[in-house]
């Protein structure tokens, strides 16, 4: 198919990576003064799974040439995009971009996504996407836009190793955040695709609500302030992509919004006024994985047989920059 208007994105393959070690609410009381009953109050988090830090055995922690070992942000989008391309019927070979979404790379140079094209094979570009917990969202309406441009094939990860950069002394953010990876294939359809709109933004002034810095502590965060203005962006954001797709909230079969708070996500369905029993989430289990949040919930519900084709998929995420986006998908691939 030539590029243009006659050609858009679907959604033909998906796939999930968690590491293998599960820490609880009861493991984090280890580190600081906390408690199970104040974590799920306050967040909705029950578990998480760890990469690296303190609950990870010395063998075990991410290597120090990243993406030939365990634990590695390159490891997971690994496994998650080899189950995606295998669901589509696809190889790397067939991939004409990978784009990987992650705030946490193994190293400064060079991207995650060199590592992670070697590995599965893929014969065309690679690149990563800093958007922080906005990211997949901001990858999806790149891969699609792409797909639309000429390039048949991408293979869209979200991986995160937040762990190497969570400050395990701050007992205020640290039981939020793990680790993990989610990915689905895009590919070229006739017709105008299943992008039906979307809205990316940033407001670059609100840098210090949310940061990790180079060598520093870990991650700092005014989650107060987070909080209130998560809310916020995310009903606007999700609003205006509802309106540019020309459909009704009512119209929406899945909400899939970033994982960070299970209050937050709450909030923002009832203000959407979308029933809560559309939400799709994995918070409970996974904690804030960032940009590996809204497709290993989107994953999750695709297993679980909660996506039909034609379904209306509103995606809506926020994150540090601050960062926000959103999507309507539909679901299928006419
Ligand atoms: C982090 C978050 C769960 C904290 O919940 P909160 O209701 O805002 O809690 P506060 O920060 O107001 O703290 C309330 C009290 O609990 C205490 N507290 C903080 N962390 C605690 C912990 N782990 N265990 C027990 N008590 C804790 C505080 O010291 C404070 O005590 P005080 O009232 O005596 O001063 C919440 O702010 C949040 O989720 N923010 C958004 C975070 C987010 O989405 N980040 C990712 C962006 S991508």
């Amino acid at each position: 198919m030539s590029p243009g208007p006659g050609r858009g994105a679907a959604i033909t393959g998906w796939g999930s990576a968690l590491p293998p070690r599960v820490v609880t609410n009861q493991d984090v009381t280890t580190l600081f003064d906390t408690s199970d009953e104040w974590i799920v109050e306050r967040s909705g988090i029950h578990r998480r799974h760890h990469a690296s830090g303190p609950f990870v055995a010395e063998a075990d922690q991410p290597p120090a040439h990243p993406g030939d070992g365990v634990g590695s942000t390159a490891t997971l989008a690994i496994e998650a995009g080899r189950e995606a391309l295998a669901q589509a019927g696809v190889t790397g070979a067939d991939v004409g971009l990978l784009v990987l979404c992650t705030t946490s790379p193994d190293q400064a140079v060079p991207a995650t996504s060199s590592a992670v094209s070697a590995a599965l094979g893929i014969a065309g570009g690679a690149m990563d996407l800093n958007a922080a917990c906005a990211g997949f969202t901001y990858g999806l309406v790149t891969a699609a836009s792409l797909v639309a441009s000429g390039i048949d094939r991408v293979l869209l990860v979200g991986a995160e190793t937040l762990t190497r950069v969570t400050n395990f002394a701050d007992r205020s953010n640290a039981f939020l955040f793990g680790d993990g990876a989610g990915a689905v294939v895009l590919e070229a359809v006739p017709g105008p695709g299943c992008l039906l709109g979307w809205d990316l933004g940033v407001d670059g002034t609100l840098v210090a609500l949310l940061y990790a810095d180079h060598g520093g502590p870990g991650m700092a965060m005014r989650g107060q302030e987070v909080f209130r203005r998560a809310v916020r962006v995310t009903v606007d954001s999700a609003e205006l992509s509802l309106q540019r797709a020309k459909v009704g909230v009512d119209e929406v079969a899945l909400f899939v919004p970033h994982q960070a708070n299970s209050r937050i996500m709450d909030a923002v369905a009832d203000r959407l006024g979308l029933p809560r029993e559309r939400i799709a989430s994995v918070i409970h289990e996974t904690g804030n994985t960032s940009s590996a949040s809204i497709p290993l919930a989107l994953v999750d519900a695709a297993r679980a047989g909660r996506l039909a084709d034609g379904d209306l998929v509103l995606l809506a995420g926020f994150g540090a920059g601050m960062t926000w986006a959103s999507a309507v998908w539909r679901w299928g691939t006419q």
